[in-house]
This record gives structure tokens, C-alpha cells and sequence, in this order.
């Protein structure tokens, strides 16, 4: 279980089986991103339908169209959902999957990356509330449809290495209404409230063996770099080059990612999902196909702060999680 960079081919090899006949639901999907390769690379193990979510559907015909040529046999289906808005989470789960009684995997992908201060329909800062707080929503309202597929379904909620760096304020999680914002300290309490919602996630559904991990899928150029100013890339190059000079909230130093293919980054999606020597792991943080843990600084791993930011989101959708 040593980290590795590998093709999603190398894992859907070894236990693609186990993804056959199955029903999958993947968000943030783009001919551009990490999820839309996600998507082509799991048609090739023959599931049954792959429920594909952007907000436009233009967005994804791409993808449903390199799968009709390559995996004619495996359904698709374009769902609709602006993730800054809770009514369009709602909307889509009610009507839109009315007909679908079982999703075995949840794939959350979809997210902004150091964006100009912004609101979600709903009045969040834009990042917490995209990369974060939907996922919470629409996790909670698919939840139902998880668990009647059963044991071995899963939850993967996709994060990122700049959990590493990245601290949570759940006393002003808003940036003092924007007044404090900055793009890259709001991408980074985003993260880190992704990895200590999977680790409660996990931690709740593990006696239902449903699998949940988050996910750093390393560096992979996609259109999640449209926000990052030309100054601040070759800064990143430059750290790459000297072998990096970041450190994380604890001070602790640590290295850039190196830049990866797509297939590479969506890889470690593919293991959450099924890799079953990982299974115990469940809640994990999992980076180059392996649980990496032992990166979360000490604020991510503070329990407390778990039970904290899962009750104020409770409050935040409106709606408690039964379990
Ligand atoms: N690429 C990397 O180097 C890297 C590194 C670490 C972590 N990650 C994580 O990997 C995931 C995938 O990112 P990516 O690199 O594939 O980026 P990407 O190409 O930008 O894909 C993200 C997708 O999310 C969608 N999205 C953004 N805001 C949305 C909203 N309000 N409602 C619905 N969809 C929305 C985008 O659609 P629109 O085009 O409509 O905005 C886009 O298709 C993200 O969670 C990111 O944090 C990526």
C-alpha cells in the first residue's frame, strides 16, 4: 500500500470487475476535467449506467459521446446541477433521479479553485459552499440510494493537497462577508472541511460497509487553473524546480506535486472505489492510490472539529443526516 502514481487503466485492471453492472454518479464532469476522464475510463469495465452532473449540458456531450463511440452498451444520463444552489441539488435528487432506486458510487469532483470572492445562491462563500457544503447536501440526499445498493457502495469526495496548508475558521467561515477573503485561504479551509466530512462519513457508514474516502488526485493541468494568475504559476514552477518549499499549518514541510495525466489523477478515485485492500481504511484521506493520513495536519484530524463543522452544515442545508 506504498504511494504510487498509476494509470487509472493499471487499478480498473486489477479490480475493475467490480464495477460491472454497476450504477455510478460522478459530478464536475468536463471534456477539461479530472471527472470526465473518470467517466470514459470507468465505461471501459462495462457499468450500467453512468450518471454524468455539470451545469450545462454541453459541458458534458463530449464525454457521452466518446463513450457511445468506444462503450456503446453503457448507458448514460446528463444531470443537471448547479452546485451553488441548494434548490437545484434538491430538484435534481427528487425529480430528476426519481427513477433510480440504487447508485453504488458517488463521485464528488466538482470545484473552484481560488476564485474572486463570490456567493452561492444560497449566501455562502463560494468556494466552502461549491467544493464543500453541496457535497454534504447532495451526499445526504443520495444517501437512501447508496445504501440500497449495499455493502461495498461508496462515497468518494475528491479533495486535494492543499489540505495540507489549508485551515478551517468555522467561527467565521464567510471571511467576514468577504471583507478578509483570499482566494487560495478559502480553497484550502474548503479542503480541509472535504476531508474531515469524509472521515465522519466514513466513520458513521462503516458498520453498512459503504466505503468513503477523500481524495487528492495530485497535479493534473485541467480547467481548475483558470483563476491562478500567471505570476502565481511561475511561483509554483519555480517551487517545483527547487524541490518545494511549502509547509503545512503545522509546519511541517512538504513537496509540490508533480504534474500527472488526467488518467493518473482520476486513478485514485478509481481505488477509493474499489480497491479492497483498503477497505478497513474507510474515512481515509487517500493521495497516489494509497490512505495518506499521516499528511493531515493536526487541525484536520481534530475530532471535535469534525462534530462541529457536521452539525453546523446540518444547520446550514436545513436538514439532519439520519444515522
Ligand atoms: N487539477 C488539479 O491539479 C487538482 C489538484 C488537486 C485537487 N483537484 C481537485 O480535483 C477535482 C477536479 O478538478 P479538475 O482539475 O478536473 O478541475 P476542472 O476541470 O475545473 O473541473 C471541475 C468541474 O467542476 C465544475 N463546477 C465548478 N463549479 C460548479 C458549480 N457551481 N456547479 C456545478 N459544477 C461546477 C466545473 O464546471 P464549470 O466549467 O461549469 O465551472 C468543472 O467541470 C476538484 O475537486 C479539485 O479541487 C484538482
Amino acid at each position: 500500500m506504498s504511494m504510487q502514481i498509476l494509470r487509472s487503466e493499471v487499478i480498473l485492471e486489477k479490480y475493475g470487475k467490480a464495477l460491472a453492472g454497476k450504477t455510478v454518479l460522478i459530478t464536475g464532469v468536463s471534456n477539461e476535467s479530472i471527472a470526465g476522464e473518470l467517466a470514459v475510463q470507468l465505461a471501459a469495465v462495462d457499468p450500467k449506467l453512468l450518471i454524468l452532473s455539470a451545469r450545462a449540458e454541453s459541458k458534458v456531450t463530449p464525454i457521452i459521446n466518446k463513450i457511445k463511440e468506444s462503450k456503446p452498451n453503457v448507458a448514460t444520463r446528463f444531470l443537471n446541477i448547479e452546485l451553488g444552489d441548494m434548490s437545484a441539488i434538491r430538484n435534481a435528487v427528487e425529480n430528476d433521479l426519481a427513477d433510480i432506486p440504487k447508485i453504488d458510487h458517488v463521485v464528488c469532483v466538482a470545484a473552484v479553485m481560488a476564485c474572486p470572492y463570490a456567493k452561492t445562491k444560497d449566501g455562502f462563500e463560494s468556494q466552502f459552499g461549491v467544493n464543500y457544503l453541496a457535497n454534504f447536501l447532495l451526499v445526504k440526499l443520495l444517501l437512501p440510494k447508496v445504501q440500497a445498493a449495499g455493502a461495498s457502495s461508496s462515497v468518494i469526495i475528491v479533495a486535494s493537497s492543499a489540505v495540507r496548508g489549508g485551515k478551517i475558521n468555522l467561527d467565521d467561515i464567510g471571511f467576514s462577508n468577504g471583507e478578509t477573503y483570499e482566494g487560495w485561504a478559502a480553497y484550502g479551509q474548503s479542503n480541509v472541511a472535504r476531508v474531515m466530512f469524509a472521515k465522519r462519513l466514513g466513520e458513521k457508514l462503516k458498520s453498512q460497509g459503504i466505503r468513503v474516502f477523500s481524495i487528492d488526485p495530485g497535479a493534473v493541468s485541467t480547467g481548475l487553473q483558470k483563476h491562478v494568475t500567471t505570476e502565481f504559476r511561475a511561483q509554483i514552477e519555480k517551487w517545483r524546480e527547487t524541490g518545494g518549499s511549502l509547509t503545512d499549518a503545522d509546519g511541517v514541510k512538504y513537496e509540490m506535486p508533480p504534474w500527472t495525466s488526467r488518467s493518473e489523477g482520476a486513478a485514485t478515485m478509481i481505488t477509493g472505489m474499489i480497491d479492497p485492500t483498503i477497505t478497513d481504511f474507510t474515512g481515509s484521506f487517500l493521495k497516489q492510490n494509497a490512505v495518506a493520513d499521516e499528511e493531515l495536519h493536526s487541525q484536520v484530524r481534530d475530532e471535535q472539529l469534525w462534530t462541529r463543522l457536521w452539525e453546523m452544515s446540518e444547520g446550514f442545508i436545513g436538514e439532519k443526516y439520519s444515522l
